[in-house]
């Protein structure tokens, strides 16, 4: 016993690509299975709508894709909670609470609220609303309501941890040592790219491959992926490095195949299409079993009910039981 709590989430803002799978996915599954740890993960929907707020039905119908995704990849009900993060009203008022242990200027300089604010001109023109500006605020709530002690995160979600830490001291320095300061977890593994050669891959940029995608599509998108441009005729030595079919191999296929393949493309004794035939058989043959256990859930939407309806009454447990322990120590256990 005594396993250590982690929570982690994503916004149902689309389904879940390949970047997801090896940027967090396997390693969520990897620490799932490793017994050490008792995994929460939030459908984070109400974050979702901080920056979808004039289009409630793409958050609604996301929700399910988000958790077909999570259980075609292996995510495991019995192991760990699945819940939707609207559905814990904890988490909303303690919110309220912490917003009044940040300051403005604070939120306005967290690096990933900035950078996420200058991609989203379209939604926000010149003014950015209060909801999101205050967004790390409710994340620090969503850990911190589920007394979430080890959050994975990549890199650019690290300030969001570091204010939720500074939220933690805040807060106990003040009412008393009642809140637990999560660690954040780095993950080692770079993100992934788009087909294009985007440094991110993403739904906006029409350059991902979705966990989801049928066999046809996943060949069709890797035709369509960025080559070295100054490799003309098959037999013209190619640079792999600048290459995005060379870059997928090196994640679906073994280290030796890569090693051939890229001494082949340096000698000009590969031709681009051979060797995107040869990637899309990889993508395919990871994606095979994920598709079919997709399937299932497709076909069965009552269990993908069951296990969400399970994991957010088990999930408002935890959040009513920290919620007591806030309230008690913020003096505002009235009636108990
Ligand atoms: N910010 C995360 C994302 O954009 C989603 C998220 C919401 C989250 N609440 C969280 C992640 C709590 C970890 C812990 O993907």
């Amino acid at each position: 016993m005594n396993k250590k709590r982690i929570v982690t989430g994503d916004r149902p803002t689309g389904r879940l690509h390949i970047g997801h799978y090896f940027g967090s996915l396997k390693n969520r599954v990897k620490m799932q299975e490793s017994g050490d740890y008792d995994p929460y993960i939030l459908v984070a929907d109400v974050q979702a709508l901080t920056d979808n707020f004039n289009n409630p039905e793409k958050v609604r119908k996301n929700v399910r894709e988000v958790v077909m995704d999570y259980l075609s990849v292996g995510i495991d009900p019995k192991k760990t909670t699945i819940y939707i993060q609207s559905m814990i009203p904890e988490t909303a008022e303690l919110t309220v609470f912490y917003s009044n242990l940040v300051t403005i200027a604070r939120l306005e300089r967290n690096p990933t609220v900035k950078t996420e604010i200058a991609q989203k001109r379209e939604v926000f023109g010149e003014s950015v609303t209060y909801g999101f500006l205050g967004y790390p605020v409710s994340q620090a709530a969503d850990i911190t309501v589920m007394d979430g002690k080890v959050i994975p995160v990549g890199e650019d979600q690290l300030p969001l941890i570091e204010q939720c830490r500074e939220i933690v001291r805040k807060f106990n320095s003040i009412y008393g040592e009642v809140l637990t300061e999560p660690e954040a977890v780095l993950s080692k593994e770079k993100r992934v790219r788009g087909l294009d050669g985007n440094e991110k891959m993403g739904k906006s940029l029409g350059n991902a491959i979705y966990l989801s995608d049928s066999e046809e599509e996943v060949n069709k998108k890797v035709m369509s992926a960025v080559t070295d441009p100054g490799r003309i005729k098959k037999d013209d030595p190619g640079n792999p490095d600048i290459c995005m079919v060379s870059y997928y191999h090196k994640l679906f296929s073994e280290e030796e195949a890569c090693k051939t393949i890229c001494k082949e493309c340096r000698a000009g004794e590969r031709g681009c299409v051979g060797c995107k035939k040869e990637l899309a058989k990889m993508i395919n043959a990871t994606l095979e079993p994920i598709r079919e256990r997709r399937k299932y859930y497709e076909e069965h939407p009552e269990l993908v009910d069951e296990i969400l309806r399970k994991g957010t009454e088990k999930a408002r447990e935890t959040a009513k039981e920290t919620m007591k322990k806030v309230k008690k120590a913020m003096m505002l256990d009235y009636f108990e």
